[in-house]
């Protein structure tokens, strides 16, 4: 089956669609999506979308941008920074014009509050800098997006797996998917293709990240000889729920709760005297680990405490609902009497697919752009959150740089040649798949995954060290010799997820691979890349982006100097 269309979107969470959304003013929009499109892990997002709207106390756009600065740890594209926070406040303006349902402060404005990082007067106290809906709020988003998309010119491919993106040179033509029902393969053509699918989580074991989140399409580039930028940096969020790494959003420290560990003490006092709780998630994360690593951990184990009991129960039921019902659902606590059980989860990936602040994808340290390619959002590396994210900055990359990207992708007027042979486009996604029913061997895709979740887990997460990361690039590769021998038992076509499984396993090693070699690479310490082994931060050496190619199986490094525009790096205090 063949499709054509004047942009094709791969990917259906916020950057997709907001991306979809405006390039739909310009000609006809495709967006293929793994699953049911509003079933896209931007729905789980539940904090708030930053913005300096000053509804609640004073505010301004040149304080979130410092802020957004100082948390990358000095390595975010200052000028990048600066497009995301300056358009910040129309952005959400506009969202609510759409229909969002924001919460609400007594006089009706949007309401706002206070999360990691995010301050007033360059750090002199926390500011209420964060939109919400409740703790809902990327679900609100979606929701309405998507609402948005289907009065628009734009067609939904649902439960569509993309299994390669079509190159020739440096143009991109579009993709090859999977009909996830049928098991047939079909092209999808266009002027522009944007990859919006969001970050990879699941390449560790503790994770917020959704069963999808497995980064297909760098996973793609990166084959295809793109590189990758900045892979060594993977936040980990502070509040995952133990044992299950569930997401405890930021904005439940927002509201007043605060960590505390086994002795009972509120132990961010000591980390960061200044902000305490409200420290960006690097600094949080990391001492959260210390504080369990040193023996504080609640009865001996590796978790802290979240404890929400000083928070009015109005405010719980009303701004923290869901995180109420998962507590109670999942771990039997009710956090208005009783504290929950946190520990810190693999979050977000800063690195991705390096791209100009218009979306277009770079095929090197240079700048040079492929042509028709684009990428938004969590897969993409802009870079606007350097070493360390900022909560609340994700929500709003994704609709400011997926709406900018979508305006760039849906401007592309020459359209790809009339492809005489069509069925040579597919026939690299076909032998793929022929490549996986042929192969012969014991191992299955969820025993090697596990096995990889717990590598990276124990060797490249919060803390890192030469030796843990050369065990991990070790151990990856015995992880590629046994994905060779994963079988597929089941032969069918429809709905056949085991022979998914396998793909997405291999994307899952390569980003792995990725990850662990940039950080074994990057001889320092700067936001979420903490190595105990060069515990400072190197800004004579390492003030650089680092982009990875494959080169004949190997991984190669290159080096791109970080733009500085106004905010020269100083130490990070809070
Ligand atoms: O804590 C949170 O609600 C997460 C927000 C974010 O990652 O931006």
């Amino acid at each position: 089956m063949f499709h054509s269309f004047d942009t094709l979107v791969i990917g259906s969470g916020l950057s997709g669609l907001s991306a979809a959304i405006e390039a739909s003013k310009y000609g006809s929009v495709a967006v293929i999506a793994k699953l049911y499109p509003t079933r896209c892990h931007s729905s789980a997002a539940q904090g708030g979308i930053a913005a300096a709207l000053g509804n609640e106390e004073p505010d301004s756009p040149e304080w979130h941008v410092y802020d957004t600065i100082k948390g990358s740890d000095y390595l975010a594209d200052q000028d990048a920074v600066r497009t995301m926070c300056e358009d910040a406040v129309g952005t959400v303006i506009g969202l609510e014009h759409l229909g969002v349902p924001f919460s609400r402060t007594p006089g009706g404005k949007i309401a706002q509050r206070r999360f990691g990082g995010h301050t007033r007067e360059f750090g002199s106290a926390a500011v209420r800098r964060a939109c919400y809906c409740a703790d809902r709020t990327g679900l609100a988003i979606v929701t309405t997006l998507y609402e948005q998309g289907q009065s628009r010119d734009i067609r939904f491919f649902p439960e569509f797996h993309v299994l390669d993106v079509l190159m020739e040179g440096n143009r991109c033509l579009g993709a090859a998917a999977i009909e996830i029902r049928t098991g047939q393969v079909c092209a999808f053509t266009a002027r522009a293709t944007i990859l919006a699918t969001g970050g990879y989580g699941r390449v560790f074991r503790t994770t917020s990240n959704a069963i999808q989140s497995t980064g297909d399409l760098p996973a793609i580039l990166l084959e295809k000889g793109l590189p990758l930028e900045d892979m060594e940096f993977f936040q980990f969020h502070p509040t995952g729920l133990y044992g299950l790494g569930i997401l405890v959003t930021e904005g439940a420290r927002g509201e007043g709760g605060i960590l505390v560990n086994g002795e009972g003490e509120r132990f961010m006092e000591r980390y960061a005297p200044h902000i305490k709780d409200l420290a960006p998630r690097d600094m949080v994360s990391r001492a959260i680990i210390t504080e369990i690593r040193e023996g504080r951990g609640v009865n001996g184990k590796d978790l802290v405490y979240l404890d929400l009991r000083a928070v009015p129960a109005k405010t719980l039921s009303e701004r923290l609902p869901e995180i109420m019902n998962f507590c109670r659902t999942y771990m039997g606590v009710d956090p208005a009497v009783s504290p929950i059980p946190v520990v810190p989860t693999a979050h977000y990936a800063m690195g991705g697919i390096p791209t100009d602040r218009d979306g277009r994808v770079l095929e090197n340290e240079t700048g040079v752009a492929a042509h028709g390619l684009f990428a938004a959002g969590e897969c993409a590396c802009v870079s606007v959150h350097g070493a360390n994210r900022l909560g609340c900055n994700s929500l709003l990359d994704t609709v400011v740089f997926g709406r900018r990207t979508g305006e760039a992708a849906g401007k592309i007027k020459d359209m790809p040649g009339a492809f005489s042979e069509k069925e040579k486009l597919l026939e690299p996604a076909k032998n793929m798949l022929s490549e996986i029913f042929g192969r012969r061997g014991d191992e299955k895709a969820g025993a090697v995954k596990k096995d990889l979740q717990e590598l990276m887990m124990h060797r490249c997460s919060v803390f890192r060290n030469e030796a843990g990361l050369k065990e991990a690039m070790r151990g990856i590769e015995e992880l590629k010799e046994r994905a060779r021998h994963i079988s597929v038992s089941d032969r069918g076509k429809r709905f056949n997820t085991e022979v998914l499984d396998a793909i997405e396993l291999g994307r899952l090693i390569d980003l792995a691979q990725t990850i662990a070699g940039s950080a074994l690479e990057r001889k320092e310490s700067r936001g979420a890349h903490s190595r105990e082994d060069y515990p400072e931060r190197d800004d004579k050496n390492w003030l650089k982006h680092s982009f990875v190619f494959k080169r004949q199986g190997a991984l190669e490094f290159r080096y791109k100097p970080v733009t500085i525009a106004g905010f020269p790096p100083k130490k990070r205090e809070y």
